[in-house]
């Protein structure tokens, strides 16, 4: 099964679980409280899915694109109707387009990313002078933090070698914090970063 048609297979349900709706919100309220979010920004959310963290990000900006490779995903987060949110189906990697934006978000979806180089090299091609990212995902793991691995490309991230990739890639400001931990029954607990960084 490719990642594609897991996502696919799961759109139905996402916003079910309480533990998915609980990671967003938490993520969410990392970002507002990291980044001064304004209503003249025009914003990508990449991996976007359903919109558990898009649809409280536009809240607070003039727009918002969900860009995400699920296209069973992005029907969910359509259906939502929202004004200031549109989608678009695709990887965030081959996004091409002359719009430069003013912030990128994300959550819970660079681990699915493989070629990282790509992805920071794409987010700042996207970015205006002074843009930032605000992307949250897992803690270096031990890879048991999924039920199924399949398209999980890394088992979460290392603080020292993120920020260096940020870096590399000419962010700045880079910063990576522990923002709260998703406890599994009979594991330990599994720690979610926020890591922000200005173009
Ligand atoms: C774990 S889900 C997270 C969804 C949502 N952000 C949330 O917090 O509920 C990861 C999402 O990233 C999407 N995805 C994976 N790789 C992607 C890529 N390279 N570009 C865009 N979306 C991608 C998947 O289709 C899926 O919807």
């Amino acid at each position: 099964m490719n990642k594609e048609n897991r996502f696919d297979k799961s759109a139905e349900t996402w916003d079910t679980s309480d533990t998915r709706v609980m990671l967003a919100q938490n993520i969410y309220e990392a970002i507002v409280k990291n980044i001064e979010l304004r209503q003249d920004m025009e914003m990508i959310d990449f991996g976007a899915g359903t919109g558990l963290l898009s649809r409280n990000i536009a809240l607070h900006v003039k727009s918002l694109l969900g860009v995400d490779t699920s296209s069973g995903m992005l029907a969910k987060l359509d259906e939502l109707g929202r004004e200031n949110i549109n989608t678009l189906h695709i990887d965030i990697c081959a996004y091409e387009t002359q719009i430069k934006y003013d912030g990128i978000v994300s959550s819970m979806t660079m681990h699915h990313v493989q070629n990282l180089d790509l992805l920071f090299t794409k987010m700042n091609e996207l970015l205006k002078e002074g843009g930032f990212v605000a992307i949250a995902d897992l803690m270096s793991e031990d890879g048991t933090f999924h039920n199924d691995n399949d398209g999980v490309h890394h088992f979460g991230f290392d603080e020292d070698e993120l920020i260096e990739l940020a870096q590399k890639h000419g962010f700045s400001d880079v910063k990576y914090q522990r923002i709260f931990d998703v406890n599994k029954e009979g594991k330990e607990p599994y720690g979610i970063f926020l890591l922000t960084a200005k173009k």
